[in-house]
């Protein structure tokens, strides 16, 4: 039983200030990740955490985005440094807890073809699975070709590793506590977008800033059940419950 969880760069990171990690936050995740594994509520994990102000702060310095690429191999190694920096910090945390966690590091393993698809192998993460391991996954750079180097978002690392793995349940832990509708009130399901195209812009939206609507497309298509919540919630989901918004497009 394979779960994918992603916490939110702007959860464990303060987002306003530059390489600002928000401690207690990352704390109570980490709290919550080793008493379920202690508990044998999860048991194949994979973890992938966002940019927060590491990752963004460096990527529009050098502006650099899914998109806008850069040639520069100075601005690619400072994002990918600056997310390492956080990615080293998920891990502490983690192993204070005796959560065997390990990274990957989406710059060393994925590329983008031309036309933006992304191709991010995850054998290395099944095997680390196997050998039971907690792999730790983060947004990075990622070598696109035509552009250099354009931002792998978190969110697209779930994805990819996700239905890689064959995941059967995918978490995202971020600061709403679900997706909200016109009077703030989290919609418990979703199974089509046109459902909720009113609440989260016409089904012709595009999505560039890796907003909501994105968020609930891309896992619509996932194949596996996902869930969105927030912090407060981490450890029910990591029990097995469904908090905050469910999205199953089968
Ligand atoms: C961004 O990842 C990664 C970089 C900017 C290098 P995400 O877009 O998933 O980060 P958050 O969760 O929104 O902060």
């Amino acid at each position: 039983m394979a779960t994918v969880l992603k916490l939110g760069g702007s959860v464990i990171t303060h987002k306003h200030r530059p390489e600002a990690l928000a401690g207690p936050a990352l704390d109570d995740a980490a709290d919550a990740i080793a008493s379920a594994m202690a508990s044998g509520d999860v048991s194949d994990l994979v973890v992938v955490h966002g940019g927060g102000s590491f990752g963004h702060h460096h990527a529009s310095k050098h502006g650099v985005s899914k998109t806008d690429g850069s040639q520069d191999a100075g601005a690619a190694v400072e994002i990918h440094a600056a997310m390492k920096t956080l990615n080293d910090f998920v891990l502490a945390r983690l192993h204070d807890r005796d959560v065997p966690a390990v990274p990957v590091h989406p710059f060393s393993v994925a590329s983008r073809d031309r036309d933006g698809s992304l191709d991010l192998p995850t054998r290395q993460v099944e095997t680390m699975l196997g050998e039971g391991f907690v792999p730790v996954l983060h947004g990075d750079v990622v070598a696109h070709e035509g552009s250099g180097v354009t931002i792998l978002s978190g969110d697209e690392a779930v994805t990819a590793v996700a239905q890689g793995i064959d995941a059967d349940r995918v978490g995202f832990c971020s600061t709403v506590p679900g997706v909200l509708d016109d009077d703030e009130a989290v919609i418990p399901e979703i199974r089509s977008y046109v459902e909720v195209a009113d609440y989260l812009g016409g089904s012709d939206s595009t999505d560039v800033t890796g907003g909501m609507a994105g968020k609930v497309r891309a896992l619509l298509d996932l194949g596996a059940p996902a869930s969105i919540f927030g912090p407060e919630a981490l450890r029910a989901f990591l029990a097995g419950e469904t908090p905050g918004t469910r999205i199953d497009g089968k």
